[in-house]
């Protein structure tokens, strides 16, 4: 039987709820990414099916949303395993072993970029930047972090995960499977919010440090507290620094007021 017979249908249920998506906004349209994870939770990816149930819904063409599709990393034309595991790449977490992670789960795995396992268990992939650096280098599981991982903390996670044994993110929540993360993304929780901390440790540094020398955030509306603070040692408003700024910003004005007098003079 082929792969296209043993397809997901979305079920009248699903359909339910994906007009119920579309409801909650008052521009129906503005739906489309949620209900698009929904798809990915029933289906295992974006299907034609899903495509033209969700254009159908919102009065779009399928174009709009295969646009949509496409162009957002999250959504996946290919069936996911049910675990999907993404390592970062980008600079901090690859100068801090990412690469050498992504480089050793795809030899242990036998797979690369962007594929899945033989038993379907685990999808690769390298990510960007995920807002982690304070804890890189970090791996994802079906969007819960993995912390300062190694490539044998890496390879012990997949074969866990490889196993069904339960498993944790380094931040406390338990590990769900792609599919009901999905559904967690399509705005339907599955209670588990508060499973971890708000932010760890070393998110929390410079806060800690900011309390410890009477820092405080620059007021947006002040041109003068933009950069530094009155508290700080070596700022204050009328320091040789902020003038020194305020003269670059005068050389800058008129720079561009000249430039602008001379496209004139050239048009
Ligand atoms: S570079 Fe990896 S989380 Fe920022």
């Amino acid at each position: 039987m082929s792969a296209a017979v043993n397809e997901p249908t979305l079920s009248p249920q699903t359909v339910a709820e994906l007009h119920a998506i579309a409801a909650r906004y008052p521009e129906p349209r503005s739906g489309l990414l949620p209900m698009l994870h929904l798809v990915q939770s029933v289906a295992g990816r974006i299907t034609p099916e899903g495509i033209e149930t969700c254009a159908e819904i919102l009065g779009i063409s399928t174009a709009d949303v295969s646009g949509v599709a496409t162009f957002y990393t999250m959504y996946k034309r290919k069936p996911v395993g049910d675990y999907l595991v993404g390592v970062c790449t980008n600079t901090l977490c690859a100068v801090m072993g990412g690469d050498a992670i992504f480089e050793r789960l795809k030899d242990h795995l036998d797979i690369g970029n962007d594929e899945t396992t033989a038993d379907g268990a685990v999808t690769l992939e390298h990510v960007e930047c995920n807002a982690a650096c304070d804890y890189a280098p970090v791996m994802m599981v079906n969007w819960e972090f993995m912390d300062n991982m190694t490539p044998s903390s890496a390879v012990e996670l997949v074969d866990d995960l490889r196993a069904g044994k339960e498993v944790t993110s380094t931040r406390g929540p338990r590990i769900c499977t792609w599919r009901e993360a999905e559904r967690v993304l399509a705005g339907f929780p599955d209670g588990r919010v508060d499973e971890g901390p708000g932010a760890g440790h070393a998110s929390l540094v410079g806060l800690a440090l900011a309390r410890e020398h009477g820092w405080t955030a620059p007021d947006p509306g002040s041109r003068e507290s933009t950069g530094r603070t009155k508290d700080r040692p070596g700022g204050s408003g009328g320091s040789a620094d902020t003038k020194q700024e305020a003269a670059a910003q005068a050389d800058t004005s008129r720079a561009e007021t000249e430039t602008r007098q001379e496209e004139g003079k050239n048009e």
